[in-house]
C-alpha cells in the first residue's frame, strides 16, 4: 500500500482523509501545510485540497483516495474499492 497521509478536515474535525502523498505530476512526495491547509508539493507547487482534488499547479489528476474508518483510538485505512 506504500505511504499514507493522514489529515483532519479543517471543516470538519471528525472527517479524517487519507492520501497517497505521491505528487501525481512527477512523482514528488507532498507536505501538509497547515497555515493553507492544502497539500503542497516542493517540486512544482502543485497544490491539493484535504480529499486530494488538485487546487493548483501543474498536477494532470487527485492524489490516490483511501477509505478511513474511526474505532476508538485506532484509525484503519483501506484502498478504495475498483
Ligand atoms: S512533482 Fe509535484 S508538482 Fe511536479
Amino acid at each position: 500500500m506504500g505511504t499514507i497521509l493522514l489529515a483532519r478536515s479543517p471543516n470538519s474535525p471528525d472527517v479524517i482523509y487519507a492520501v497517497n502523498p505521491t505528487c501525481t505530476h512527477a512523482g514528488c512526495t507532498v507536505d501538509w501545510n497547515v497555515a493553507r491547509e492544502l497539500f503542497v508539493c516542493p517540486c512544482h507547487q502543485s497544490q491539493y485540497a484535504v480529499d486530494g482534488d488538485v487546487v493548483g499547479g501543474p498536477a494532470p489528476s487527485p492524489l490516490p483516495r483511501f477509505n478511513v474508518k474511526v474505532e476508538g483510538d485506532r484509525v484503519l485505512v483501506k484502498p478504495l474499492p475498483g
